[in-house]
């Protein structure tokens, strides 16, 4: 397992954290959020007063934060600079304007250089929206998790308080186009991953049948 790279792909809610913490835990893996990095990159520029719609002004400056993301399944950490930030970039504002910031070809330039060397010789599970075609394509078990709109809207709205899933479904939706429809490293399934649609099942369920493709290809 050393060199092995899981690459765990999909839209929002289809489950790819929990369901990627529970691999790299059961295999002993490490395991990076590449989204949390984009979020990161997106409390920062919000923090600096950038104007995030602008994407020469985010160009320009997204060279200047440390991200610092560590890789421990049991409890994975982000840092800008000294500042923890795993709570700011779940918010609202930021969930918000994280897409417009990931479009931004210097931005991803910048964050998959990072990525690539935290992946380095391997031992790790990487989720994000890209990790298969782009960060790591040469990952030997590539995932792409997908569940249906109805069923990722009520898993966020479970996670979140003061929301509804109509809301939640109405403000993924446009979140999943703008990801799947910018002209850098849009959101799509890799050569050679394996869908795995999440919608009937339990999260066990979900762990289970990536570990069975990892035994198959790992
Ligand atoms: O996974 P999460 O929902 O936290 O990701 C937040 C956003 O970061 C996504 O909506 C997408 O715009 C961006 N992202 C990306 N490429 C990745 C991971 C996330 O563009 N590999």
């Amino acid at each position: 397992m050393a060199g092995l790279v899981v690459a765990m792909d999909g839209p929002s809610g289809s489950g790819k954290s929990s369901a990627s913490r529970g691999v790299a835990r059961a295999l002993r893996l490490r395991y990076l959020d590449t989204g949390a990095m984009y979020r990161a990159m997106t409390w920062w520029m919000l923090e600096q007063g950038v104007d995030v719609a602008d994407p020469a002004a985010v160009a320009a400056r997204c060279g200047e934060p440390e991200i610092i993301s560590g890789t421990d399944p049991d409890g994975p950490t982000i840092r800008v600079g000294s500042t923890d930030v795993a709570g700011p970039i779940r918010t609202s504002e930021v969930t918000g304007s994280v897409s417009a910031v990931a479009a931004v070809p210097e931005v991803r330039t910048r964050l998959v250089a990072l990525q690539r060397e935290i992946i380095g010789t391997g031992g790790i599970v990487v989720e994000g929206r890209d990790i298969g075609t782009v960060v790591w394509p040469e990952a030997a078990v590539k995932i792409y998790l997908t569940a249906s709109a109805e069923a990722r809207a009520l898993r966020r709205t479970a996670e979140l308080s003061g929301t509804t899933v109509e809301a939640q479904q109405a403000a993924m939706a446009r979140r999943d186009t703008l990801d799947s429809t910018r002209k850098a490293d849009p959101l799509s399934m890799a050569d050679g991953a394996i869908e795995l649609d999440t919608t009937p099942l339990t999260l066990q369920e979900v762990i289970d049948a990536v570990l069975s493709v990892v035994a198959r290809q790992g």
